[in-house]
């Protein structure tokens, strides 16, 4: 049963961070992460800090990972990254997929596919973003778009390659608002995602499902202890090491 799952919380830096301060945040996650149990925790860069953040977390539990990678293995694609050079610095996972790229930068669901493979081909986990906008929800299409989203990514994949994703649920509207889903409207599209993977094979429906979006000390012990959330994807709150530590341990006190 998913209360069974070991959890997984990853925090997404997004475009802030910058040597000095990251030193200190990511010393202290990996310090407070060394007393958590059965709760995985990672952190995602900006390519720039990916040298900073191997020296400084490589004794750690804490992984690492960057926040987009190239669809691409190597070649002229100026100001892209392929996910080897990201695996030159250890990175264990991208983000693939987030809303903030499909939005800003128009990556098309059979973008985020190609790039979900490419990283599984390079030995990198994507950590497959789905979201619905604002006026999707409001008629009614959160499964659909969700739905398509997911078939898009699972159609790239082979079961094998499939069974070793992590994927985030992060409703658009809930995305740095400060408006979190509430824990059970987070649980329903949880469960439907799982429905999902299930019908591609039981390996795949055990993935890690992370819920995203305004997840704080708070409210994650709510959201973590539904059946289907194995775990979130921070953004904000990653951003200070109390903070960040405190969701982690969220997740450590649902599994007790
Ligand atoms: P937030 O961002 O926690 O700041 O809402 C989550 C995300 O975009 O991954």
């Amino acid at each position: 049963m998913a209360r069974e799952r070991a959890k997984l919380v990853v925090g997404n830096w997004k475009m802030h961070g910058r040597i000095e301060q990251n030193a200190p945040l990511l010393t202290e996650v990996a310090a407070g992460a060394s007393a958590l149990q059965d709760v995985g925790v990672g952190v995602c860069v900006p390519f720039p800090y990916l040298a900073q953040t191997q020296a400084l977390l490589a004794d750690s539990i804490v992984r690492w990972g960057v926040q987009d990678i190239s669809a691409h293995a190597q070649g002229a694609y100026t100001g892209e990254v392929a996910a080897e050079m990201a695996t030159d610095f250890g990175a264990t996972y991208a983000i693939v997929g987030h809303s903030e790229r499909r939005a800003y930068h128009h990556e098309t669901p059979e973008l985020v596919g190609a790039k979900a493979r490419r990283a599984l081909d390079a030995g990198v986990t994507p950590i497959v973003c789905l979201g619905e906008t604002l006026d999707e929800r409001e008629c009614d299409a959160t499964e659909r778009v969700i739905g398509a989203q997911l078939e898009a990514v699972l159609l790239m994949l082979s079961e094998e390659q499939a069974a070793r994703i992590v994927i985030a649920y992060e409703p658009v509207w809930a995305i740095g608002t400060g408006k979190s889903a509430t824990a059970a409207q987070a649980q329903n599209v949880h469960a439907f995602v799982r429905s999902k993977l299930a019908e591609k094979g039981a390996t795949i429906a055990h993935v890690p499902l992370l819920y995203g979006g305004s997840v704080k000390p708070d409210n994650a012990q709510e959201l973590f202890g539904q059946a289907d959330i194995d775990g979130g994807l921070i953004g904000g709150a990653s951003l200070k090491s109390q903070d960040f530590l405190a969701i982690c341990q969220a997740a450590q006190t649902v599994l007790q």
